[in-house]
Order: C-alpha cells, then sequence, then structure tokens
C-alpha cells in the first residue's frame, strides 16, 4: 500500500546544514539509514543555507545540480536528510521527476520493515498513516474527481475526500485495536508488579548493541544485525542474576538523533516498559566518535518519554574494539555501579554487569530470618534459585530456618505463602 525504496533502488542522499552546523556525522547517519532501509547510495548533495527554500527546500541552483546527478547515476530516489513539507515533497518530485523521501519518510519505511509483532505491525500502520494524511493532497489531486460505485461514498464525494474518509477510518480500527493489546500488556505488567519482580529495560542509541546485550544476559536469540532499527518490539524475558531476585528485561526501539515525533509518540507505548521500569541499562558503543553526543541525545528522549527518574547503569558496550580498554566498573560515590565496561560479542565485562545489577538491587534488600515448613519446600527451592538463602538451619519444629536477602516487597510476598512465616530473631 506504500511507497518504499524497494531492496537495491538506487538513492541520491541530500543533506544541507541550516543555519548552524549540524554534526559531520549526520551525513554517515543518513547512509547508515540508507542501507539499512535497503537501498544502495549512489551519490551525495550537500550544502549549506540560511533557511530552507519554501518551495523546494534546497535552492533552484541545488534542484538542478540533483537531476544533473539522477541523469549521470540512475537514481530512482532522492532522500532528504530533512522533514519536508507536503509541498516541498510535491515541487521536487515535479521538478526532479523522481521520487523524493524525506527523513521520517525514511525512518517509516525501515520501522515498517522491522515490525514483527502484531502490536509493532499496527503502530507503524499508524504511524505511516499518519504521515500519508498530511500529505495526502499530493499525488492524489490529479486523481481527485467522482467516481462511481454504489454505496462507496456519498453524492458528489471527491476521490480525495473518499481517500481521507478510508484512512481516517482506518487510523481509528488501529488505534481500537492498539488500546486492546495495551490492555492486555498492562494485565501482564500488573501481575509482574503483583509478584514484585523487578524490571529492567535496556535504552541506548540504535546500533549501541542493545540485541546483542539482551541476547547475552538471556540466552535468547533476537534479531541482532548491523543494521538500525533491527529490534522495534518491546522483547520482554525473565532473567536470572544470583542475589538480585526475579528479574524481567526488557529490549526496546534503538534511539536516534532527530527522531522524527510522530514516531517518538508512536512508539510511546513500546517505550512504557522503559518508563515503568526499576533499572534502565543504557548501552552506549564505546567505539562510536560521537558517543557523548549520542548519549545526551538518549538521556534526552529518556526524560521525553518520562522515564527520567529510573535509575541508570551506563554499559560502555564493544570495548573490543577500542584498544587498552579492559572490562571495568566504575562506582559513584555512594559505592553503587554508575558505569560498566564490556564487550557484548565476546562476553568480557559481563559478569561485572551481573555483579553491578546485583549491588544495584540489594540497595533496596533486608535480611530475615524465615522459618519454611518441609511441606513448602518447594518455596526453599525458589529461594535458592533466586540466590537469595544466605544461611540456613533446621529448627526445632522440623522446618528449616532461612536467613534470606530480599528486596522488601517480594519478603513480604513470600511470607503469605503457606507454610512461610516469619521469624522475629535477627541473628
Ligand atoms: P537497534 O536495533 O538499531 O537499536 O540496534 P541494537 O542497539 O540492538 O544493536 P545490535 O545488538 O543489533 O548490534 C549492532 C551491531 O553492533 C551488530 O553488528 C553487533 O554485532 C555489533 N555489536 C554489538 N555489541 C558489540 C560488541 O561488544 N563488540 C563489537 N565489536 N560489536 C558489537
Amino acid at each position: 500500500m506504500f511507497e518504499r525504496p524497494r531492496h537495491g533502488e538506487r538513492a541520491i542522499l541530500v543533506h544541507l546544514d541550516i543555519h548552524h552546523a549540524d554534526s559531520p556525522d549526520d551525513l554517515d547517519e543518513l547512509v547508515e539509514l540508507t542501507e539499512s532501509a535497503g537501498a544502495e547510495v549512489v551519490g551525495m548533495i550537500t550544502g549549506s543555507r540560511n533557511q530552507p527554500d519554501p518551495k523546494y527546500f534546497v535552492g533552484k541552483g541545488k534542484v538542478g545540480e540533483i537531476e544533473s546527478l539522477i541523469h549521470a547515476s540512475e537514481a530512482e530516489v532522492i532522500i532528504f536528510d530533512h522533514a519536508l513539507t507536503p509541498a516541498q515533497e510535491r515541487n521536487l518530485e515535479a521538478a526532479l521527476k523522481c521520487r523524493v523521501l524525506d527523513r521520517t519518510g525514511l525512518i517509516l519505511d525501515i520501522f515498517a520493515q522491522r515490525a514483527s509483532t502484531f502490536e509493532g505491525k499496527l503502530q507503524v500502520e499508524l504511524a505511516q498513516l499518519r504521515h500519508l494524511s498530511t500529505r495526502l493532497i499530493r499525488g492524489w489531486t490529479h486523481l481527485e474527481r467522482q467516481k462511481g460505485g454504489i454505496g462507496l461514498r456519498g453524492p458528489g464525494e471527491t476521490q480525495l475526500e473518499t481517500d481521507r474518509r478510508l484512512i481516517g477510518g482506518r487510523i481509528k480500527q488501529i488505534n481500537t485495536r492498539l488500546e486492546k493489546v495495551r490492555a492486555q500488556r498492562n494485565e501482564s505488567r500488573k501481575s509482574r508488579r503483583h509478584a514484585d519482580v523487578s524490571a529492567i529495560s535496556l535504552v541506548g542509541y540504535t546500533n549501541a548493541g542493545k540485541s546483542t546485550l539482551f541476547n547475552r544476559l538471556t540466552g535468547a536469540r533476537v534479531y541482532a544485525a548491523d543494521q538500525l532499527f533491527a529490534t522495534l518490539d518491546p522483547t520482554l524475558r525473565r532473567i536470572q542474576i544470583p542475589g538480585a531476585g526475579p528479574l524481567v528485561i526488557s529490549d526496546t526501539v534503538g534511539f536516534i538523533r532527530h527522531l522524527p515525533h510522530d514516531l517518538v509518540a508512536a512508539f510511546r507505548a513500546t517505550l512504557e516498559e522503559t518508563r515503568q521500569a526499576d533499572l534502565l541499562l543504557h548501552v552506549i558503543d564505546a567505539s562510536a566518535e560521537d558517543r557523548l553526543e549520542r548519549i545526551e541525545n538518549v538521556k534526552d528522549v529518556i526524560e521525553e518519554i518520562g522515564a527520567g527518574d529510573v535509575p541508570v547503569i551506563e554499559v560502555w558496550n564493544k570495548i573490543d574494539l577500542l584498544e587498552d580498554v579492559k572490562p571495568a566498573i566504575d562506582n559513584d560515590e555512594a559505592g553503587l555501579p554508575r558505569r560498566v565496561w564490556l564487550s557484548s560479542v565476546t562476553g568480557e565485562g559481563i559478569n561485572g554487569l551481573f555483579g553491578a545489577v546485583r549491588d544495584f538491587f540489594r540497595q533496596y534488600k533486608v535480611s530475615s530470618w524465615l522459618s519454611v515448613a518441609m511441606a513448602a519446600a518447594r518455596i526453599r527451592a525458589r529461594l535458592y534459585e533466586m540466590g537469595a538463602v544466605v544461611e540456613e538451619r533446621l529448627g526445632e519444629d522440623a522446618a528449616w530456618q532461612i536467613k534470606v536477602e530480599l528486596p522488601q516487597p517480594y519478603l513480604d510476598h513470600i511470607c503469605l505463602e503457606e507454610g512461610v512465616r516469619r521469624l522475629q530473631q535477627n541473628g
């Protein structure tokens, strides 16, 4: 239904520095984005302007330059590293006789290719429809004419109105479905809360290595690729870190500079896991030249989605690509882990991360003696599995007396189990 670059499509990229020069790395990112969409970059046009031209975004001279390059390179699509107005897109297509895509269109295309779950697909379709509805005037106007068809539309309605109405209807339908999916997700989140399972969410700039780390931590095989936005749907798994209690961990969509706001809104639900998390692991590509800028960018998105209060441990990933950097943990003044240096690919430093997560959750833990009846052996087994047992002895009443270290809510929860009671002694 939607335009998207087919695989191997030949693309020309256009980037202008408007007023303030953007970071030079931006163009590299556009190349990466284009390749992630499956297109091949056959030419680039750069320049600078004080402000965009209202008609073509670029100046007349640049339009001519792009036109010659289209002929020389046989390009099939022109990709602008900017947000174009629908009118600019229309004017450019008319002048260049070639398909024009802006940054939002490009990212939407990648999202469309990556979404794999029902919810992810719905979200992408919604974002596409919204993007499309602002552009309906274009392309569609020449189709604007009376069309027959019994029951298809009201009297005198034009094609444009029909399209608008169809799109409006579809948007409503998707919203209803999305609400249902979200309600289901909220239910499972609630039951997790009820069991007092702590939640960790992986966040980070696109391609930082979140999925690779996620796979390392969970043993799962989530799609990890040298492509942007390989992960689009929140993936949730249970993990065991000895001494840290039961945990669920979620991978999230990669963040990016200038992620169009429509898209942030569309993926708000995906990022809900992040807002509800007890701990964020901010994965950073330590080998990226502009890592500091990316870190700031990710922090901004974290704020924007309302997760600014969630504690963060930074994971400086890909140390195998750096010389003289060894796995390490940096603590803050309170002795809590702030930064872990590791490689998700080689696995060096992963144990350090386990330790950091354990130390992080330990601050919320209390220790207590429990009496666990023989009949409640499965509870005892669970405590061992969680690595919560510090000491154990057999009581005179033939019940186990177990000293545990657990987060307070989990301790309260376990004391409600049959055959378990808290002992007064603290020794
Ligand atoms: P998005 O889905 O775009 O958000 O990406 P991501 O952050 O999930 O990154 P992903 O795990 O897909 O990894 C991106 C690329 O980096 C892949 O080619 C990985 O193999 C590579 N990579 C991840 N971790 C490491 C690492 O520790 N060392 C090296 N050398 N490469 C890594």
